[in-house]
């Protein structure tokens, strides 16, 4: 077949080289497709909540969950050409997203603030969990550059738990 072969192009591996090897190629790229399917899922359930939150605290939390979903947001590009550059492919739909995300979609009509808030803090939670978990396999193929953006990721997530919490609790 040429090279010009539509089939033949279609078939052309996306491989770029890196010399982590095929083995850490498949496993952080598999670790990180996950997250990204998780971080999309956790992005537009913030946005439902920022968008459907009601309330005497609407302004507050209606602004700290748009902060939280802009920061999830931001980091789904760099997880995702992070797996370009380790040589494997990414998402391409959100029938893909649905298919992989971790995080439980709530298609609730009404979720009280404080519902959404511990909701929220929950799912963040595990978020930080999963991402040190990706983390081991970093380790496990010493690939640093990867272990560096996620331990980044996790003060992120952190930091939002920090604030979804501290944001409902009763005042004393
Ligand atoms: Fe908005």
């Amino acid at each position: 077949m040429k090279k010009s072969d539509p089939k033949t192009r279609r078939m052309a591996p996306l491989q770029t080289p890196t010399d982590l090897g095929a083995q850490a190629s498949k496993d952080v790229s598999a670790a990180l497709n996950l997250l990204l399917a998780d971080a999309f899922a956790l992005y537009l359930k913030t946005k439902n909540f920022h968008w459907h939150v009601s309330g005497p605290h609407f302004r507050d939390y209606h602004l700290l969950l748009d902060e939280q979903a802009d920061q999830i947001y931001a980091s789904t590009d760099p997880i995702a050409e992070r797996v370009r550059k380790l040589g494997g492919t990414t998402l391409r739909s959100i029938g893909q997203i649905s298919r992989l995300q971790r995080v439980d979609d709530n298609d609730a009509d009404y979720v009280t603030p404080l519902d959404m808030l511990a909701e929220l803090r929950e799912d963040n939670q595990q978020m930080a969990a999963r991402m040190r978990e990706a983390h081991s396999v970093c380790d496990e193929h010493d690939d640093v550059a990867t272990a560096s953006l996620l331990e980044n990721w996790i003060d992120e997530a952190e930091q939002r738990v920090w604030f979804l919490y501290e944001a409902s609790r009763k005042g004393e």
